[in-house]
């Protein structure tokens, strides 16, 4: 269950705030929100924009049983419970591009940001980290670089908060049932909402890439990718996923 709800009026990331909780061990079962981040981050080193009042900006705080490499689906299975909370507001064309980002309408709505603290061998403590647009004004956005969605422009009047209590709805029972069966249990709610299924993609790490069409999840999360006839296996951590 949830232990605690931390409203923020302004932070600099809630998940660092939540990463030196969970390190004092306060952090399990907390959500914690903010109005803005002022140094708010996204994957790969970007920065994740998040003004007052223009989004959300989300942390929870779980530790799991079991070492860091159980966790490689957890980004996977935190999109689908954001999809399935969107969802329940009717916004059309929720979609998830692997890893870990929500779409809708053909651009980014939503990220998550895993960061882990602690002993990674038989113990987890996770911050999962949320953000999704809404009521972004464009002049305060030129510092995205990728094209965005906004949830008030796709489907206005949705309040935040309640959108934060769908979410939090869908995503304690995962939690608990994550740490049972791990991703295995959403696997096929993820394919479901593969915006690339079928697409021919660009895999990017570094200076090397990769091209393929997309077919789907393995059980782990790893995304597939059909490259001449040979099916590989891709794991998260610095690849970025590019349509064509
Ligand atoms: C991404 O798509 O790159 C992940 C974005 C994650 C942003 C959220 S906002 C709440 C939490 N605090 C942060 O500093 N980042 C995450």
């Amino acid at each position: 269950l949830l232990r605690e709800l931390m409203l923020f009026d302004e932070v600099d990331s809630t998940n660092t705030e939540l990463l030196s909780l969970m390190e004092e061990g306060r952090g399990h079962g907390v959500a914690l929100l903010s109005e803005r981040q002022s140094a708010g981050r996204g994957r790969r080193g970007r920065q994740w924009v998040s003004p007052y009042g223009a989004g959300i900006s989300l942390s929870i705080g779980w530790e799991f049983n079991g070492g860091v490499q159980c966790l490689e689906g957890l980004s996977l299975a935190v999109g689908v419970a954001i999809a399935r909370a969107l969802e329940r507001f009717s916004v059309p064309d929720v979609r998830l591009k692997w890893p870990n980002d929500v779409w809708c309408r053909g651009r980014k709505l939503s990220g998550v940001l895993l960061e882990l603290k602690g002993d990674l061998t038989d113990r987890c403590a996770v911050v999962i980290g949320i953000g999704l647009n809404s009521g972004l004004r464009s002049e305060i956005a030129t510092a995205i670089d990728q094209p965005w969605a906004d949830l008030q422009q796709v489907k206005p009047g949705i309040s935040r908060n309640r959108l934060v209590a769908a979410i939090l709805t869908e995503l304690l029972p995962l939690l608990y049932s994550y740490t049972e069966q791990g991703f295995v249990a959403y696997r096929e709610a993820w394919m479901k909402l593969d915006q690339f299924a079928g697409q021919k993609v660009t895999l990017q790490a570094g200076s090397q890439t990769w091209s393929g069409v997309a077919v789907g999840v393995s059980e782990k999360g790893a995304l597939k990718l059909n490259m001449d006839g040979q099916v590989q296996h891709f794991h998260g951590g610095e690849i970025s996923l590019r349509g064509q």
